[in-house]
């Protein structure tokens, strides 16, 4: 699973991965925001739209952003529900066994979720920064307590992210539903990665759990600047890089 929020990056990734997820990561990637409390129902669908206009074949996720999910069952199912008539084929959404409610009260109106737990960036006020989360016994256990009850509450995966690979090895195992890891070790069923991570495609330092296949940043913005160069050498864009008139029409206008 990857993340696409436009119609560029889902085309780039459609062909490749199972699942495409407009991630409200969006608001940090894309946004230019520090974290993704920002982000609102609007914002998402603004860019879920932009995703499903390339008609792509990967299962569509939208992210309930912070705030979409928490006044209420009403108003959560509206949400989610807007989300899929959009054309998701289902939503995801943060938060432990305090969301069994909401995952019920969705799926039970045929709207699949799928569950995120562990390092939940809507969360980073209280964990108090982007910290790995379950390195205790009590979390750990209070962990795999959460992913079954999410699972028993109905949810067709789980993310697991910013966890030991130990934890992430033992949730596999012990559910029945998929997880689908970021920062979670090797074990885990899927992995998703954010498009502008595996691309190298932002600036500044990566966390650990990055791998960047090619370094995108950089070569876009070699690429630009070559471009800049040729335009104030004059040597783009050339004759050849230009239209025409018609022979019988050159003649009058030197004129
Ligand atoms: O918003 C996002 O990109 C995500 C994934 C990293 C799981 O939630
Ligand atoms: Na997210």
């Amino acid at each position: 699973m990857t993340t696409a929020y436009d119609a560029v990056t889902a085309r780039i990734a459609n062909p490749t991965v199972d699942i495409i997820l407009i991630g409200d990561s969006v608001g940090n990637v894309c946004l230019g925001f520090e974290d993704t409390l920002p982000v609102s129902m609007a914002m998402m669908k603004h860019h879920l739209e932009a995703v499903v206009r390339t008609r792509p074949r990967a299962l569509l996720v939208a992210d309930m952003p912070f705030l979409s999910f928490q006044l209420g069952i009403k108003e959560t199912i509206r949400n989610a529900g807007d989300f899929l008539q959009r054309g998701a084929a289902a939503v995801k959404l943060e938060g432990r066994a305090n969301r069994v409610e909401t995952v019920r009260a969705l799926v039970d109106c045929e709207i699949p979720v799928m569950g995120h737990l562990g390092l939940t960036p809507q969360s980073v006020n209280v964990m108090g920064g982007f910290k790995v989360q379950g390195q205790r016994a009590d979390t750990a256990l209070r962990l795999l307590d959460d992913a079954h009850r999410l699972q028993d509450a109905g949810c067709f995966a789980l993310v697991l992210e910013g966890i030991p690979a130990e934890l992430g090895a033992q949730a596999t195992e012990s559910l029945t539903i998929p997880t689908i890891g970021i920062g979670a070790g090797p074990e885990c069923s899927g992995l998703v990665l954010v498009f502008h991570d595996v691309l190298g495609s932002t600036e500044g330092r990566r966390p650990r759990f990055v791998r960047a296949y090619v370094e995108g940043f950089k070569l876009l913005q070699d690429a630009l600047s070559r471009w800049a160069e040729d335009v104030r050498k004059g040597t783009f864009p050339t004759q050849q890089e230009s239209y025409r008139l018609p022979k019988s029409l050159e003649e009058q206008i030197s004129n």
